[in-house]
């Protein structure tokens, strides 16, 4: 165990995913933008947060709502401007608040310049290099219009799209792992690797703290890019192919970025998005790669107290094996909100509450998504209203966890989310009744889900400070019989999930916090957590 003021800010933050399409709309087009974030840190900095992870905001043609990145250096107008970027970097800064950025390295979007000049070259010429061309096999009967291997999209669909298919001659085709206005880059070529270094220190010498990197342990494609033998696994709808995932050479990229991200003064914070199990993910935070992973494992538990414990576990070995901490996470805009997952209506919204609560308490860093404060349940967005990629390859949709935020409960029909006299409504309609979520309401009511989430962060900066909570703490994770998760931190604090069908005895000691009343041995109800520090 550390104590928290030698350690990086990073180690025991809580860093808050901002989606800028729906966070806040200051221009009334009915997309968010930065200046709406700008105009709206307060209410970010009263949260006691340390940190915000803005997911992207550079320039996109938007098919996978900015995952697309035509230019990784500048900001897409839909979004503001650099100085927008510069405003908000430097208004989060005076409040004390880090910002990350978002960067895409697996892929790109076809209107990057690069992807244009290489549609635009020769089969073989450096421009192709820089990402999988390939042509369809020879010799059968559509020769040219078969794709050159039989992998799927992570979306679904072909991983293959044709360069040219207006023309009948040209059997090039290009990999896309997403959708096919996102061609993969070609890591095995080192101008992939130097170009990327270029965006990295482009964001790092603005003044950003760290980055957020998008599938992470992608980049790197088994070597002649060969047929999988198997059926792609699915998960959350995802398509995983491991000969396109976690290859061995992506951990050189890593030791290339921490040096770069070390080289800083403050050093800047590497997160990855490594969605593996926790063993494989761990690999990534060795000592000289990346700071963070998601604990994405935990991160699409469903409400089982037996996989709670199990995952749990896992990342304590990882911990112990790698010196790197976890980084919990229970959302974020590709995962389906927690309040439905759990159940949905009364029963999901209880469970949801007690989550939050008792990530909180969890040793290490956490990482919140715009709206799990207010404990926004996902959304049916009517089929013609879809804008997810993946809703039109695979039949999946996250736009249910992008809808705009609920400012005032009845300011009008965005709630607040765009000006009065918007021009266009928000770009995913707001559903009847969001209001009830809404921040104004929440932040005035002692018994919200907003109020829980502000107790459970100032209890924890005050457990932090006095050293209860500290840095590269151990925790010890256990399951009783009637369904009661404990994660009892070395350092005195257990943290307590009833997960069970009936009420469970509260666990000898002081409650500090709850999700649900609960009182000192009393009763916790299903669906309540609480942080419980023993009595001496
Ligand atoms: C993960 C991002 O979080 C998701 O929104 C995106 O669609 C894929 N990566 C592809 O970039």
């Amino acid at each position: 165990m550390t104590d928290v003021r030698t350690q990086p800010w990073w180690t025991t933050a809580v860093i808050y995913e901002v989606y800028p399409r729906s966070f806040s709309d200051s221009t009334g087009d009915g997309v968010g933008d930065l200046r709406g974030i700008t105009a709206r840190l307060d209410y970010i900095a009263d949260l006691g947060v340390q940190g915000i992870w803005l997911t992207p905001f550079q320039t996109s043609p938007q098919v996978d709502q900015g995952y697309d990145i035509s230019d990784y250096c500048n900001v897409d107008p839909l979004f503001g401007t650099m100085d927008d970027f510069d405003e908000l970097l430097a208004q989060a800064h005076a409040r004390g608040i880090r910002l990350l950025v978002d960067i895409v390295p697996n892929h790109t979007s076809t209107e990057h310049p690069l992807f244009q000049e290489a549609l635009a070259s020769e089969s073989g010429s450096e421009a192709r290099q820089m990402f999988h061309f390939a042509e369809g096999p020879r010799g059968s009967l559509d020769d040219g219009l078969v794709p050159p291997n039989n992998w799927i999209s992570v979306f679904g669909g072909s991983a293959w799209a044709r360069a040219h298919p207006e023309s009948l001659n040209d059997r090039a085709w290009f990999l896309h792992l997403f959708s096919s206005g996102q061609p993969d880059w070609n890591w095995q070529n080192p101008a992939v690797a130097d170009y990327f270094i270029g965006v990295l220190r482009f964001w790092f010498d603005r003044g950003v703290d760290g980055i957020r990197i998008d599938v992470a342990h992608g980049l790197f494609k088994a070597e002649g890019l060969p047929d999988t033998e198997t059926v792609p696994t699915v998960i959350d709808g995802l398509r995983s192919n491991p000969l396109a995932m976690d290859q061995e050479p992506v951990h050189e990229v890593y030791r290339r970025w921490r040096a770069l991200a070390d080289s800083y003064d403050e050093p800047r914070l590497l997160v990855g998005e490594v969605n593996l199990e926790p063993e494989r993910a761990g690999r990534y935070t060795r000592p000289d790669e990346l700071h963070q992973t998601f604990a994405f494992a935990f991160a699409r538990l469903g409400w089982n107290p037996a996989e709670w414990v199990s995952v749990g576990q896992q990342f304590e070995q990882v911990r112990l094996a790698t010196g790197a901490e976890p980084s919990w996470a229970l959302e974020n805009h590709d995962l389906v909100r927690t309040v439905t997952r759990f159940g949905g209506g009364v029963l999901g919204a209880a469970r949801a509450r007690a989550g939050l609560v008792a990530l909180l308490g969890l040793p290490g860093a956490t990482y919140i998504y715009q709206g799990q404060e207010l404990g926004l349940p996902e959304v049916e967005v009517p089929e013609s209203l879809r804008v997810d990629p993946m809703w039109n390859r695979g039949g999946i949709s996250r736009d249910g966890a992008r809808i705009p935020l609920p400012w005032q409960a009845d300011a009008t029909d965005s709630h607040a989310f765009s000006p009065k006299n918007a021009e266009a409504p928000p770009w995913l309609p707001i559903p009847e009744g969001w209001g009830q979520w809404a921040v104004s309401g929440q932040q005035r009511d002692a018994g919200s889900v907003h109020s829980a989430f502000t107790g459970a962060m100032q209890l924890r900066a005050a457990l932090l400070a006095s050293g209860v909570f500290r840095a590269n703490e151990s925790a010890t994770w256990s399951l009783d019989a009637d369904g009661l998760v404990q994660c009892s931190r070395a350092g005195g604090v257990t943290v307590v999930i009833a997960m069970g069908d009936s009420p469970v005895p509260v666990p000898a000691g002081r409650v500090l916090i709850s999700s649900a009343p609960v009182r000192a041995g009393g009763f916790m109800p299903p669906d309540s957590a609480a942080w419980i520090l023993p009595t001496p």
